[in-house]
C-alpha cells in the first residue's frame, strides 16, 4: 500500500509540475531530506527547507475542508495564484474520534495530493482550541465535563472554553498530537510538512480566566519565577499585572500548556511549530473580557516566550484591513526573538497588498485565508467570492516571487529588504537605503504626472482602489531588486548623501540560481515618469550612480 501510494505521488509529480525545481531536482519519493528549520542569525530569520532558505508564499484552507472529498477544491485556487505551500486543519475529533483509535487515513491522502501537486504543508493542529472554542474535540471529550472541565465562570458556571487546567484534557490532546507527530515522521521522510501549528487562536473571550478549583489555589500563588524574570514584574498575579492580572495568569498557563503539546511532539519529529493570535484591537493594553485571553497577543508576546520556548514564533491573524493597523501587527510580532509570518489575511482584493510590507520586513511566509472552492466565504472578513480579480490581487505578487522565491529567500538572510502598501490616505510612501531613497506613489499612469493640467486623463483604474505596493532589496551599495504592482517607483539621492546621484539603468529580467538574467533595459518613456508598475508581473534590478 505504501508503496503504491509513493508510485502514484512519483507519477503525479513528473505529470503535474515537470517543471518545479522542487519536483525535478528534489528528493524522490521516500528520499529523507533535512528537517526544516527555522534560523536566526543578526536578527534575521529565515525558514530553512530542504536545506535552504524558502519563503512561504502561502494559502489557507477554509475550516472543513480537511477531508480527502474536499481535497480537489484547494489544489486549483493554489496553483492560479502560484502558491507553493498549502495551510490545512488536522481535527482531533477526525483523527481520534473514539478513544484511543487513531485514524490517519485524512493524512495519508493530504501528503499524497501535496506531493502530486508539488505543495508543501502547515498542519493546523484543530484540539483543545479553535478560536477559543472546544469544537473540533472528539465527541468523548465534549461530553465528559469531569475529565476535561471547561472554564468556571465566578459563579460557579461552565464558561463553554476547555480549561487550560485540566490535566486530562492535556494529557489527551498532548497523546493525540504526539500520534499525528508519529504519522508524520514514519510517512514525511522528505518533509512535505514543513510546519505545524499547534492549536488554533487560544484564549477565553468574556471570561479572562478560570475560575475553578486549581486556578484559584494558583492564582494566589506569587507568579512564577521564569514570567517575573522576562517581566520584570514580582508578587501575585494582581500585584504584578494589575488589571490584565487574569489575562496574564490564563496566558501563563495557555501557553504551558500549548508548549507541553508541542515539546511532546517535537520529541517524536523537531518541526517548526507555532502558534496563531486572534488579534486584539492596536491598543496596548486590550480589555481583557473583549479579547480572547491566553492567546499570543501582541502584548503578551513575552510570556508566551517565557512559558512556551517550544513554540518556535507566534504569529497574526489580521483581518482588519486599515492599512496603520495591518503594519503596527507585523510591526509586533517581527522581534529578533520572533520571525515574522502571516498565517491568515483576509483573502479580499484590498488585503492582495500587504503582501509587500510582509515580504520587506523579512517574513517567512505569507497566507490568506479561505482559499479553496469548497463554497465557503468568510466575509465581511475577507471576499465574497473568489472571481479572478480577488485570486489575480494574490497571484500577481506570488506570481513575480515564485519563480526567484529560493533567490530572494537567500539574499534576505545578509541582504536589507523593504516593502510597502499603498495606505488608505493614499499618500506616497518612502524609505531609504543607503545613499538611496525609494519613494512610491499612486494613481499614476505610466507616461506624465498626475498633476499635470494641460493633458486631461482619467483617473487609473486603481487611484481610488485600496491596490497597490513594491517590495525591495538592496543588492549592493547601487543595485536594487524591484518588484511591485499598481505604483510609481522612483529612486533618487538621499538627503546628504555624496554627489551627483542618477539612476543608471532599469533592467527587466529574472533570477536564475543566484544570477541576475536581464530580458530588456528599460529606458525612455519606460524611465521618464518614474518605473510604473502596472497589472503584470516584472521584476526589476535598479542600478544607481554618481557622476562627477
Ligand atoms: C481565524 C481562525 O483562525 C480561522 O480558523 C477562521 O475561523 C477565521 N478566523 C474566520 O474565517
Amino acid at each position: 500500500m505504501k508503496h503504491q501510494k509513493s508510485l502514484i505521488a512519483a507519477i503525479g509529480l513528473a505529470l503535474v509540475s515537470p517543471a518545479s525545481a522542487w519536483a525535478a531536482g528534489g528528493p524522490a519519493a521516500d528520499a529523507a531530506t533535512p528537517l526544516p528549520r527555522i534560523e536566526t542569525r543578526n536578527g534575521r530569520h529565515a525558514l530553512i527547507v530542504d536545506g535552504a532558505p524558502f519563503f512561504m508564499l502561502g494559502a489557507q484552507a477554509n475550516n472543513a475542508v480537511n477531508y480527502p472529498a474536499y481535497l480537489d477544491t484547494i489544489w486549483p485556487v493554489l496553483d492560479r495564484i502560484h502558491a507553493n505551500t498549502l495551510e490545512v486543519p488536522v481535527a482531533w475529533q477526525q483523527i481520534e474520534p473514539v478513544e484511543g483509535q487513531f485514524d490517519f487515513s485524512y493524512l495519508g491522502t493530504l501528503l499524497d495530493q501535496a506531493r502530486q501537486h508539488d505543495k508543501r504543508l502547515v498542519l493546523l493542529w484543530f484540539g483543545t482550541w479553535k478560536n477559543t472554542n472546544y469544537s473540533y474535540t472528539p465527541d468523548w471529550v465534549k461530553l465528559d465535563n469531569r475529565r476535561f472541565p471547561r472554564m468556571k465562570r465566578k459563579d460557579g458556571e461552565d464558561h463553554q472554553v476547555l480549561s487550560a487546567h485540566g490535566a486530562n484534557t492535556l494529557a489527551s490532546d498532548k497523546r493525540a498530537f504526539v500520534k499525528l507527530m508519529e504519522y508524520i515522521r514514519a510517512h514525511d521522510a522528505r518533509n512535505t510538512v514543513i510546519m505545524v501549528q499547534v492549536e488554533n487562536e487560544t484564549g477565553s473571550y468574556r471570561l479572562p480566566r478560570d475560575h475553578g478549583a486549581e486556578a484559584e489555589r494558583l492564582f494566589a500563588l506569587p507568579i512564577p519565577t521564569a514570567l517575573a524574570r522576562a517581566t520584570g514584574r514580582t508578587g501575585t498575579w494582581s500585584q504584578a499585572f494589575g488589571a490584565q492580572a487574569d489575562r496574564y495568569f490564563n496566558t501563563w498557563y495557555t501557553a504551558s500548556y500549548v508548549n507541553e503539546i508541542a515539546r511532546a511532539g517535537k520529541a517524536i519529529k523537531p518541526l517548526p511549530m507555532y502558534v496563531n493570535a486572534a488579534l486584539a484591537g492596536p491598543s496596548n493594553l486590550p480589555d481583557p473580557d473583549g479579547v480572547a485571553s491566553g492567546g499570543p497577543q501582541q502584548d503578551v508576546i513575552d510570556v508566551w516566550k517565557a512559558a512556551a520556548p517550544a513554540i518556535d514564533l507566534a504569529a497574526p491573524d489580521i483581518y482588519d484591513g486599515k492599512s496603520d493597523n495591518v503594519l503596527f501587527y507585523m510591526d509586533k510580532y517581527n522581534r529578533p526573538d520572533n520571525a515574522l509570518m502571516v498565517p491568515e489575511i483576509g483573502n479580499s482584493v484590498l488585503f492582495g497588498r500587504y503582501f509587500y510590507p510582509a515580504l520587506g520586513r523579512g517574513a517567512i511566509g505569507f497566507s490568506p485565508f479561505g482559499m479553496d472552492l469548497s463554497g465557503y466565504m468568510n466575509y465581511p472578513l475577507g471576499a465574497k467570492e473568489l472571481d479572478d480579480k480577488t485570486l489575480g490581487a494574490f497571484a500577481l505578487p506570488y506570481s513575480m516571487l515564485a519563480p526567484m522565491m529560493r533567490d530572494w529567500a537567500k539574499l534576505a538572510v545578509s541582504r536589507s529588504t523593504w516593502g510597502g502598501a499603498k495606505p488608505d490616505d493614499g499618500k506616497p510612501i518612502s524609505t531609504t537605503m543607503g545613499n538611496w531613497t525609494i519613494s512610491g506613489d499612486w494613481g499614476e499612469w505610466q507616461f506624465g504626472m498626475k498633476e499635470w493640467t494641460f493633458f486631461k486623463a482619467d483617473p487609473t483604474p486603481a487611484a481610488d482602489k485600496p491596490v497597490g505596493g513594491f517590495a525591495v532589496m538592496q543588492l549592493s551599495d547601487d543595485e536594487f531588486l524591484l518588484i511591485g504592482d499598481h505604483v510609481r517607483v522612483n529612486f533618487a539621492p538621499a538627503a546628504g548623501s555624496p554627489g551627483k546621484g542618477i539612476m543608471l539603468r532599469a533592467e527587466e529580467g529574472r533570477m536564475v540560481d543566484g544570477k541576475w538574467v536581464m530580458t530588456r533595459i528599460w529606458n525612455g518613456d519606460q524611465t521618464d515618469y518614474g518605473l510604473n508598475l502596472t497589472d503584470r508581473p516584472q521584476v526589476l534590478k535598479v542600478t544607481m550612480g554618481h557622476y562627477r
